[in-house]
C-alpha cells in the first residue's frame, strides 16, 4: 500500500491534494489538538484516577492527536494505567510525514520518533501498537470510516471527530457515521470536534448527544464539545469478541515471516 503523499505549504501547514484540505489550522496542530480535543473532551482531568481510558478518533492523519494525548497522559500523575486510542484512517501518510508534523514540537517529537519506529505494514485492517511497556495501545484501523466502525464495538470514555471538513469530506460527517460513532458512547462519554456546522451539531443531538458550543482557535469562531446524555434508554449488543474489550485467540496457518 502506498503512503498517502502529504503537500507541505510554504508556512509548513500540511495539505491534502486527495481532499483539497489542510490537516490542521494555521493556529497550530498542537494548540488544536489540546484545546479541540483533549479539551473538548475535559482531559486530562475527566481520566484522573481511572483505571483506563479508550478514545476513539476518526481520521488519524498525521497522528498529532494521538501523540498530544500520549504526551498529556505521560506527564499527568493521576493518569489511567492503560490509555487505548483507536483511530481510523483509510490513507496512512509515510513516517516520514508523522516525524515531519510532530517535529515543530519539542514535547512531540521524542514521541513521535517512537511511532515511526512501530510505522510499517500498514495494510488494509487493525494494526495494534504498543508503548511505555503496553500501558498505551494504539489500535490503527486502516479501511473506510463506516466499515471500520462496524467492524468493532466497545465503550469509549472520549470521541475526537477530525475528519476533513465537511464540504471536502462528507462520509466522515455523514449521519450515517455519527449514527455509528454513537454507539461506541456511554452515558457521559464526551467529545470533541474542531467543526461546528449545523448538519454534524443536528446528527449528534438526534443521537443523544447534548451540545456545547466552544469558542474555537482562530480562524474559526467555535469549536463542538458534547456529552452523550440519551433521553432514551441505551440497549447495547454484546461486545464482539474480537474489539479492545477483550484479547482474543486465534491460530494463524502458514504464518511464515509473520
Ligand atoms: C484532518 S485529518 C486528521 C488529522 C489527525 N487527527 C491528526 O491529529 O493529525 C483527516 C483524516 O481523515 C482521513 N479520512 C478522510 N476520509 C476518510 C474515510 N472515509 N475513512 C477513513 N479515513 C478518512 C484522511 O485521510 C485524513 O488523514
Amino acid at each position: 500500500m502506498t503512503a498517502e503523499p502529504v503537500a507541505w505549504r510554504t508556512d509548513g501547514t500540511p495539505h491534502s491534494e486527495r481532499f483539497g484540505d489542510i490537516y490542521h489550522t494555521e493556529a497550530g496542530a498542537l494548540a488544536q489538538s489540546r484545546h479541540v480535543f483533549l479539551g473538548g473532551c475535559g482531559l486530562p482531568a475527566a481520566w484522573a484516577g481511572q483505571p483506563q481510558w479508550r478514545i476513539l478518533e476518526t481520521g488519524f492523519g498525521l497522528g498529532l492527536n494521538f501523540l498530544a494525548t500520549w504526551a498529556a497522559w505521560r506527564a499527568d500523575p493521576a493518569r489511567p494505567r492503560l490509555l487505548h486510542f483507536v483511530s481510523i484512517e483509510a490513507w496512512p501518510v509515510a513516517a516520514e510525514s508523522l516525524l515531519r508534523a510532530a517535529g515543530a514540537y519539542e514535547e512531540l517529537a521524542p514521541l513521535a520518533r517512537e511511532l515511526a519506529a512501530r510505522w510499517h505494514g500498514l495494510l488494509p485492517g487493525f494494526h495494534r501498537l504498543a508503548f511505555d511497556d503496553g500501558r498505551v495501545l494504539l489500535t490503527l484501523c486502516v479501511g473506510e470510516v463506516q466499515p471500520m466502525l462496524r467492524a468493532q464495538r466497545f465503550e469509549a470514555e472520549s470521541l475526537y471527530l477530525d475528519g476533513f471538513s465537511p464540504q471536502c469530506n462528507p462520509e466522515m460527517w455523514s449521519p450515517e457515521t455519527l449514527k455509528a460513532l454513537s454507539r461506541f458512547a456511554r452515558q457521559g462519554t464526551l467529545l470533541g470536534t474542531w467543526t461546528y456546522a449545523r448538519a454534524v451539531r443536528d446528527a449528534l443531538a438526534q443521537n443523544g448527544f447534548q451540545l456545547e458550543r466552544r469558542p474555537g482557535l482562530p480562524p474559526k469562531r467555535d469549536c463542538l464539545g458534547a456529552r452523550f446524555a440519551p433521553a432514551w434508554t441505551v440497549r447495547r449488543r454484546e461486545p464482539l469478541p474480537e474489539t479492545v474489550e477483550a484479547p482474543g485467540r486465534c491460530a494463524v496457518i502458514g504464518a511464515g515471516l509473520a
